[in-house]
């Protein structure tokens, strides 16, 4: 009787292992890295030496450092409302959170730098990915 009872309960669990593998639940518990859709594709020469390339909708700003372009969110660190990109850096018109050019913080409330999307270079076009 045993042997049927643990018979029984192998059954179960791999039938219940091959149910859950059907219906790809595998998926959803592996990374997806790479698989992003980009945000935004652009040409490089629309970038500009001084300023930025502000994209509001996406809430996404392209700005060059020397050679390097980079992309920064505009989503404010604090409470997420989309700062503005200044001269000088960008400022967030609800509460007055600074930041430096890079995206580096420089005055809260905000407690953490605007993150930066990760751009790739594929021929004469910027990629920027999430
Ligand atoms: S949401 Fe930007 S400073 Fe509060």
């Amino acid at each position: 009787m045993a042997t049927v009872r643990k018979s029984r309960r192998r059954f179960l669990g791999t039938l219940t292992a091959a149910i859950v593998a059907a219906m790809g639940v595998g998926r959803f518990l592996s990374p997806r890295v790479g698989h992003r859709k980009p945000l935004l594709t652009v040409s490089a020469a629309e970038v500009p030496h001084e300023g930025a390339l502000v994209y509001r909708e996406a809430r996404v700003a392209l700005l060059r450092d020397g050679g390097e372009i980079y992309a920064l969110s505009l989503v404010c660190t604090h409470l997420g409302c989309t700062v503005t990109v200044t001269p000088t850096g960008m400022v967030c018109p609800c509460h007055g959170s600074i930041y430096d050019r890079g995206g580096g913080l420089l005055k809260g409330p905000a407690t953490r730098p605007l993150p930066r999307y990760r751009v790739e270079t594929q021929g004469v076009k910027l990629v920027v990915f999430p």
